[in-house]
């Protein structure tokens, strides 16, 4: 078992474009891909910058093996841009597998992402028991929906212009699918007020929804408070600690 605050020293191995700042990122290492479920993440160092003090998280996409993880990023500042730009053979520090996991659910469960909320469900997608309404804002982006897709995951695509599968928003797609079926429980990951509407939606059809939250993160283990968001009850929760995956209604209310 890792100890969960050593700092392991791996190995990019491949950055695979997937569209404009979108790539996927896998690492090598010895223990790196040990012990992960599904939700959790990793604080990753921004090679080559050392300027950059603080490792970045980012949530697990695959852990394909004991030695081996996969990540999807999308590259926003000098840290994820830091990543896409690497060559392969990179030394890497990495610090995980940090963070709570989704609930093993019983019966059907659909991945409800936004964006880079896909990231956390590469492990999940490609079960039978699942399946993924993956949303953005036009089909320029749909790199990370894409990368679901070729691991086997039932995908049904949102876009706001209508470039792509359903026009509208993800909520949008999900209320509409809910009038046909149910399903045991959602699990949803994205932007902030996406997966407030996502929770929403949910709760009006009496659907167990699961968020994972995100949050500027410095140290991941709970040390800094640096990731410290409030709860539907006016509490601080720190996201790294007792997240990043939460009942949707201990973060928006019933
Ligand atoms: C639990 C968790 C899991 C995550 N998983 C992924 C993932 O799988 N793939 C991925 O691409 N990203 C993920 N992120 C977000 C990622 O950590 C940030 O995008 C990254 O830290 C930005 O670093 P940077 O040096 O590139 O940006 P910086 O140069 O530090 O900042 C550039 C811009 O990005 C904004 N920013 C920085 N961090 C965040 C953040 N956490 N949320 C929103 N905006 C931010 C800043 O406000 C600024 O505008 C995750 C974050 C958390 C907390
Ligand atoms: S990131 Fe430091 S306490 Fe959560």
């Amino acid at each position: 078992m890792n100890d969960f605050r050593k700092r392991i020293s791996a190995r990019l191995t491949e950055v695979k474009s997937l569209g404009v700042n979108l790539a996927r990122v896998d690492f090598e290492g010895e223990g790196i891909g040990a012990n992960v479920s599904p939700g959790q993440f990793v604080m990753v160092e921004a090679p080559g910058r050392h300027d950059c003090v603080l490792l970045r998280p980012f949530s697990y996409f695959l852990a394909q093996s004991a030695n081996h993880i996969a990540l999807l990023v999308r590259a926003v500042g000098k840290g994820t841009q830091s990543l896409l730009q690497s060559k392969p053979g990179t030394p890497v520090v990495l610090l995980g597998p940090l963070g709570n996991a989704f609930p093993r659910v019983k019966g059907h469960c659909w991945l409800v992402a936004g964006g880079v909320g896909a990231a956390p469900f590469g492990h999940l997608a490609n079960s039978a028991n699942t399946r993924v309404l993956f949303g953005v804002r036009t089909s320029a982006d749909l790199g990370f929906g894409n990368a679901l897709r070729e691991l086997g995951g039932d995908v049904a695509v949102a876009t706001d212009d209508g470039s792509a599968g359903f026009r509208g928003t993800v909520a949008d797609l999900l209320r509409r699918e809910l009038e046909k079926s149910k399903p045991a429980a959602i699990f949803t990951c994205g932007p902030t007020p996406m997966m407030a509407a996502v929770a929403k939606v949910a709760r009006k059809s009496d659907v167990d929804c699961w968020v994972s939250l995100e949050e500027r993160m410095g140290c991941g283990f709970g040390v800094c408070r640096g990731c410290a968001h409030k709860d539907a009850t006016g509490n601080w929760r720190c996201v790294c600690e007792g997240g990043p995956v939460y009942l949707a209604s201990e973060i928006f209310g019933e």
